[in-house]
């Protein structure tokens, strides 16, 4: 079989401006989610915005394999024929998360309500991801899971009732989340719509809710008490006509691009700006970015705002704590801009980043000191040195999409030519990446090689 592997060249000019407006592609968690529930609603629903990337685009495949007609009219948008809470089919096969943990988590929850058993696989990378988070909470609500080493990693096999006449057979409880993640808070929560009871959510700290938002959407009774999230189980959902926004997390590769290059002036239309989300706009303003949210609304039961960056020098900054959930996906591309901040910046409480799609406090610290960054790493973290002068080089994706779009933006800053190996996987999350990169004034490349041999 033809494998393609991407490299892409991306040629320095640290002091030519970027500039320009382009559209980022649509939201990743929220697309996922809005496929999952549709096909659940009894109803069609329409999604315009639809995230056209490898994990989102794993979750429409794993829907259509429980027997569900997900419809792409075009690239960017789908159309879901829900079957009803209890419609889905038992598939035939085991269902393939690629390299998506949003895809395997969330849909663990629903698949822990079904009266089908079912297998969750995916790729090497995304079984060495920790499932206990959600396998165990789960066993609480009293599902049936088994998987490799106690059900702690994939593949995982979630198991039928005895009858398949008691579909209710889950027990809604109270869960405290002990770490902010909205995979967790969301697979328990997609579990809940199929249990006897209400079931809990306690959160440490906020993380994205757009389950929350959607769920609300499909007509679910759905009561947030500060940190307290109460789901009573529905009766049906009622399917959507959803506008995805643009994806905050991908914007924030082009932002970090514009406030590193002096003079430039970048707007990015029609962005998502859920106050969840949006701990990286915040750390780039603290950092002196000056960033504008031009024309707030709100589509979709999620706020969203044209963003513009207008270069300013850059100072370190420190993110720890309650914020971390805010720009998780973000501190990689953050620790980039931090390279050319005045003074350090410090990432803390960040220990989940080493169980991402990479350890990606070793893989960013070590592909960017290929570059000549100055980066120590700590078990939760890293501390960046701004200044140190960038030079192009050969560095490597690991296959993580957010990695590789972090080093081309560091190569934007380098003296010389900067190769990333194995780029082709930041469609994963950001077809058009580089696209995007060009339109805006950047010199990159695509030189594709077959890796078959
Ligand atoms: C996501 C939640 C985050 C994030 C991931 C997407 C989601 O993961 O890193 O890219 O859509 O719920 P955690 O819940 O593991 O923090």
């Amino acid at each position: 079989m033809l494998a393609l592997h991407m490299k892409l060249i991306v040629r320095g000019a640290p002091s030519a401006p970027l500039k320009g407006s382009v559209s980022v592609p649509g939201d990743k968690s929220i697309s996922h989610r809005a496929v999952l529930l549709a096909s659940l609603a009894d109803g069609v629903s329409r999604i315009e915005g639809f995230l056209d990337g490898g994990d989102c685009n794993a979750t429409c495949d794993v829907v259509r394999a429980l027997d569900v007609s997900v419809l792409a009219p075009t690239p960017t948008s789908r159309v879901v024929h829900g079957v009803g809470l209890r419609g889905w089919a038992e598939p035939e096969d085991v269902l393939d998360c690629a390299n998506s943990g949003t895809t395997m988590r969330l849909i663990a929850g629903l698949l822990a309500g079904q009266s089908f058993t079912s297998f969750l696989v995916g790729t090497p990378q995304l079984q060495r991801r920790p499932m206990g988070r959600i396998t165990e909470p789960l066993r609480r609500m009293g599902a049936r899971i088994a998987g490799r080493a106690g059900a702690r990693f994939a593949p995982l096999a979630i198991q039928s009732p005895d009858s398949p006449d008691a579909p209710g057979r889950l027990h809604g409880t109270i869960h405290q989340l002990p770490i902010a993640s909205a995979q967790v808070k969301s697979c328990i929560l997609l579990a809940g719509l199929y249990a006897e009871g209400p079931t809990t959510v306690v959160e440490p700290g906020p993380c994205r809710d757009h389950s929350e938002r959607l769920l609300r959407a499909c007509g679910v009774d759905l009561v947030v008490d500060g940190r307290q999230i109460q789901l009573t189980p529905p009766a049906s959902l009622q399917p959507v006509d959803l506008r995805v926004p643009g994806d905050v997390s991908s914007a924030a590769f082009l932002l970090v691009a514009a406030a590193g290059r002096p003079d430039s002036d970048v707007t990015l239309p029609g962005v998502g700006v859920n106050p969840t989300r949006t701990g990286i706009l915040s750390a780039l303003e603290r950092m002196g970015a000056k960033l504008e949210r031009l024309e707030l609304r709100e589509e979709g039961g999620e706020p969203v705002a044209d963003l513009r960056l207008l270069q300013e020098p850059l100072r370190g900054t420190r993110v720890a704590g309650e914020e971390i959930a805010t720009l998780i996906d973000e501190l990689p591309i953050l620790a980039v801009a931090a390279t050319q901040a005045d003074g350090e910046t410090v990432i803390a409480d960040a220990a989940e980043l080493r169980v991402k799609e990479t350890d990606r406090i070793e893989t960013t610290a070590s592909e960017l000191r290929k570059l000549g960054a100055q980066i120590e790493t700590r078990p939760d973290g890293m501390v960046i040195t701004g200044h140190a002068p960038l030079r192009g080089a050969t560095v490597h994706s690991h296959g993580d999409h957010r990695l590789a779009m972090a080093l081309a933006v560091a190569g934007l800053f380098a003296e010389g030519q900067t190769i990333i190996e194995e780029a082709e996987v930041s469609d994963d999350s950001f077809p058009g990446f580089v696209a995007a990169l060009r339109e805006l004034g950047a010199e990159v490349e695509v030189k594709e090689e077959d890796a078959s041999c």
